[in-house]
């Protein structure tokens, strides 16, 4: 499974790349505004420091627009993935943008249909905000679940990226699914390296080292 870090903030993504374990990098209108730069500036520098997709989203609100942005976003480098949301004109922009080579991530899916849409319309990506459906009383797995078996009933090659993601059991059930994608904020990324037993047994072996003689 891949996994990608879902923000803006340069030093979280240089932290982060160290790490050796995340493969791309996902923002949205919310981190670049609590980057508080100047998108023409960060854009590029996010996409020269990730050796992988980087997924920047178009705001427009209808397809000529979306897709005149998309064109735009798509030249700051190869490895730019215009996010959309899955509204109609949505899809009619990532429709056309797939004509031009141009990929796109189809985002704030809260439903398996909607998904379908997404793959029809040729997205690479497809993102179900797992946690916030969550919030909302319905399952952000079970969502997760069905996506995966339309796409396989049909064959559709687009990527699923499990998104919103809360703690580590979303990560655990996106794995069992067969997700291809995990994005997260830097500290539920941080999450999955935790668990109570290892710190305990890292204590009591460091405390035994301590009577070996040496
Ligand atoms: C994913 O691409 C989105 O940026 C993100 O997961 C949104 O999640 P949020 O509910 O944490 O804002």
């Amino acid at each position: 499974m891949k996994l990608f870090l879902d923000t803006a903030d340069v030093s979280q993504i240089r932290e982060v790349l160290e790490w050796g374990i995340i493969d791309g990098v996902t923002t949205n209108p919310s981190h670049v505004a609590r980057a508080g730069r100047n998108p023409h500036e960060l854009f590029p520098e996010i996409c020269r420091l990730v050796p992988g997709p980087v997924s920047l989203e178009a705001m427009g609100l209808d397809a000529d627009s979306i897709v005149a942005e998309g064109r735009t976003l798509a030249r700051i480098a190869d490895n730019v993935v215009v996010k959309v949301p899955v509204m109609k004109e949505g899809l009619i922009a990532v429709k056309r943008l797939a004509a031009e080579g141009i990929r796109t991530n189809v985002t704030t899916t809260f439903s398996a249909v909607q998904a379908l849409l997404a793959a029809k319309a040729g997205a690479a990506y497809i993102s179900p905000f797992v946690g916030r459906l969550d919030q909302a009383g319905q399952s952000g797995t079970e969502l997760v679940s069905e996506i995966r078996t339309i796409y396989r009933n049909y064959g559709y090659q687009t990527e699923i990226i499990v998104a919103a993601i809360r703690h580590p059991m979303h990560v655990l059930s996106a794995g069992l699914i067969g997700a291809d994608i995990c994005t997260m904020a830097y500290d539920v990324l941080a999450m999955l390296y935790d668990h109570p037993l290892t710190d305990q047994v890292m204590q009591t072996f460091l405390e035994d080292w301590q009577k070996v003689p040496k």
